[in-house]
């Protein structure tokens, strides 16, 4: 192993690995940081601890806007919720992770890529098998597979390297995961499946029960599927991600108490801020129901459910999810208009919506005496058809039932 590209976050685990891989296997070490919008990161304080440690160097990419365009606005196409809660945040930024860490490899001269992540969860599957499919000819390292140092130790090795340990021993122990799209909390007291989450885990979305006294609404305006615009004004992606958050943090909006298949088997709970997507995602989705016909409101649930999966998998790469967003793209051509959503200490519901290609229109469909394309009278005919088949094998399972 010549020279490592560490994919380098500034907290415990990769700030230890940055020492230990240069102990350990003698490699000289580029550090990575990608901004995906992690709130209140200060990335110079990063490379600057990079640095201190022995990096050759601290590549920072803000690769925000890529981020918010190439993996936000597919997950908001897709309605992407996994396990029926999980905004897919942490997923949708490791693709993103790997291929940065891959270009960054192969401009600095490195064979080998290093993560932080640990053998139980879904993280390294997603940057392994993304790097695999895009630089099989890079090497992957895992520190955290194979050190068996646990958090104790860790920090005990920190001391002895002189790395500094944010909020000292006591910091509370939860595993975070954070961008622009949410940020979860993992580990410790949250194992604990018979007791509520503490306090102490929330640190970006208001409690309900503190949030404001008066509702808000918020109109969300998109076009194709893409939100462009929060009250009318027209804001720049990742603006407007950042703004949606405010608004949800403010009012409580976007705690979920999640247990989750993981890919490798394990069950887990995460504890989830997702305030931007809790309301963007319910208002896409409001407005795709009002301009889909039945039939693709009907279908594209279940494409919906399986391209979450692919994504939850790790499978950034895998065809299907190309033919899956092609689907998307094409549905969510006509998702054009505008919800307006009610905040209001912890929800966030659609209370007004309109569009111009709605399929509500009640002149077009004839309510009232007009007439128009709906005839109250073909309705008679109607259910005689419908229910045939039905009526039909209710018949012949009860056949004889009666007269004995
Ligand atoms: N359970 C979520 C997922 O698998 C969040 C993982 C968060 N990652 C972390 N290293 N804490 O996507």
């Amino acid at each position: 192993m010549g020279r490592v590209l560490l994919l380098y976050s500034g907290g415990l685990d990769t700030s230890v690995m940055l020492k230990w891989i240069q102990d350990e296997y003698g490699a000289e070490v580029v550090a990575l940081t990608v901004d995906l919008g992690q709130p209140g990161e200060d990335f110079e304080v990063v490379e600057g601890k990079a640095l201190r440690l022995g990096a050759l160097e601290c590549r920072v990419v803000d690769a925000r806007e890529d981020f918010a365009r190439d993996y936000v606005v597919p997950a908001i196409k897709a309605n992407a919720l996994y396990g029926g809660g999980y905004p897919l945040f942490t997923a949708l930024g490791r693709p993103l992770i790997a291929k940065l860490a891959v270009e960054a490899a192969r401009a600095s001269g490195c064979d080998t890529i290093a993560h932080g992540c640990t053998g139980k969860g879904n993280d390294q599957v997603r940057i392994e098998a993304t790097v695999a499919t895009l630089a099989p000819e890079l090497k992957i390292i895992a520190p955290v597979r194979e050190w068996r140092m646990g958090r104790e130790e860790e920090i005990e090795y920190a001391r002895r390297h002189g790395i500094p340990v944010k909020g000292g021993t006591e910091a509370p122990p939860y595993s975070i995961d954070d961008n622009l799209w949410g940020r979860s909390s993992e580990g410790g007291p949250i194992e604990d499946l018979s007791a509520p989450p503490r306090d102490d885990v929330f640190e970006l979305v208001t409690r309900p029960q503190d949030a404001p006294a008066e509702p808000q609404d918020v109109a969300v305006e998109f076009e194709q599927g893409v939100p462009v615009a929060l009250d009318g004004e027209r804001l720049d992606l990742v603006s407007l991600l950042e703004r949606a958050a405010e608004l949800g943090c403010r009012h409580g909006v976007g705690i979920v108490d999640h247990i989750e298949d993981r890919i490798v088997g394990l069950k887990v709970r995460d504890l989830y801020e997702v305030p931007a997507a809790a309301i963007l995602l319910t208002a896409h989705q409001e407005l795709e129901k009002l301009v889909g016909t039945i039939h693709q409101n009907n279908f594209k649930h279940t494409l919906d459910r399986h391209w979450a999966y692919l994504v939850y998998g790790g499978l950034w790469h895998e065809p299907l999810l190309g033919d899956l967003n092609a689907f998307m793209d094409s549905v969510n051509e006509q998702v054009t208009g505008t919800i307006t959503m009610r905040l209001y200490k912890g929800s966030a519901r659609a209370v007004a919506r309109s569009s111009p290609n709605a399929l509500y229109d009640a002149d077009l469909a004839g309510f009232g005496e007009s007439g128009g394309l709906f005839s109250q009278s073909a309705s008679p005919g109607f259910i005689e058809l419908w229910s045939l088949q039905s009526r039909m094998a209710y018949a012949v399972r009860n056949r004889g039932k009666e007269t004995s």
